[in-house]
């Protein structure tokens, strides 16, 4: 019987291969002040899990390796963009374990690598076709719009579950969407098989998101490598924050008036049922996100469901 090698070497694979390309973006050295911050952000210890994302479906899909290789970098420069600006826009110092872009130089610097890293998405993105240049600025738009959800949200307390979710959905699921679509639009001109992917990309995406808020009070800095708790301060509408809101109201209002450690939120969240409650939400997304697989044949689905679990399982 042949061994199949374990599933987080393959990841290992990958990664490396897309650390490869990265590196191999052609980048300028002058004027430092633009190209300096962009190689600061490539050089950056990101998980990669969208690129890894891209490549798992386009195997799937035997799309050709090249194109599977720049929609994955395409989208990675992209998320690089978001994740820049948005450490602006939520004033946090940490990134990857380093000084964020804004921190390490100064806003004007920072937004102008986003900018840098937005363009040069665009760039390789386009030499793929017209219709997955299309679907790569509908997403880029709902993580716009999801960022400004975000920050209207914020202090809001009428905002609901029902709220939150759009939000999500646009800010970080419709990426791991595009990541799925894209993986299987490269091999395969089935706009049908393309939606349903993006609809397993977004579940997972809603999942991944509820997960980063729930590390945010339950994971640890050091491993994360970026601020936590920074989030739930700012008054930003989080899971967890939403089911204290509407579950425990008066409680809940008093109790963020006195306190602001991350172990006073640990034991309110944990005393009132909430972390239980945000583990079954994500437990659910994962599932959904499980289920939308069935458009793959069963016997090319192990590297995916394996790859959800991974996401389930995160700790980082
Ligand atoms: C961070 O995403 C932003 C969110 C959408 C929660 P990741 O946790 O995937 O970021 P990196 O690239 O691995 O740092
Ligand atoms: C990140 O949302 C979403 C985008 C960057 C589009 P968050 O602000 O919740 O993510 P982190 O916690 O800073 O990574
Ligand atoms: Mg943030
Ligand atoms: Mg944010």
């Amino acid at each position: 019987m042949k061994a199949t090698k374990p599933f987080s070497d393959h990841i290992q694979f990958l990664k490396n291969e897309i650390e490869n390309a990265i590196h191999q973006i052609p980048l300028e050295k002058t004027p430092a002040y633009f190209y300096d911050p962009i190689k600061y952000v490539l050089n950056g210890k990101g998980k990669r899990f969208r690129p890894i994302l891209v490549h798992l479906v386009g195997d799937v899909y035997s799309s050709a390796p090249e194109k599977i290789m720049k929609a994955a970098i395409s989208v990675e420069l992209l998320h690089n963009f978001s994740l820049v600006h948005d450490d602006i826009m939520d004033e946090d110092d940490v990134r990857h374990g380093q000084p964020s872009v804004h921190k390490k130089w100064d806003n004007a610097t920072a937004t102008l690598a986003g900018d840098g890293l937005f363009v040069l998405s665009h760039s390789i993105i386009t030499g793929l076709s017209k219709y997955i240049h299309q679907r790569f600025n509908e997403v880029t738009l709902a993580i716009c719009e999801g960022q400004g959800m975000d920050k209207e949200f914020e202090n809001d307390d009428s905002i609901t579950m029902g709220n939150y979710l759009v939000m999500i959905g646009k800010k970080t699921g419709a990426l791991l969407g595009l990541c799925a679509e894209l993986g299987s639009l490269i091999g395969n001109d089935s706009k049908s098989d393309g939606h349903q992917l993006f609809e397993y990309g977004l579940n997972l995406g809603l999942a991944f998101q509820i997960q980063d808020d729930y590390l945010e009070i339950y994971g640890d800095e050091s491993t994360m490598g970026k601020s936590l708790g920074s989030d739930i301060r700012a008054g930003k509408q989080t899971a967890l924050s939403i089911l204290a809101r509407e579950n425990h109201r008066d409680k809940w209002l008093e109790f963020i008036q006195k306190n602001d450690s991350i172990s006073a939120y640990k034991a309110f969240f944990e005393s009132n049922g909430i972390k239980a409650e945000t583990e079954t939400i994500i437990q659910h997304y994962i599932q959904k996100a499980q289920d939308g697989l069935n458009v793959i044949p069963e016997r090319n689905r192990a590297h995916l469901n394996q790859f959800t679990t991974m996401i389930l399982n995160r700790t980082y």
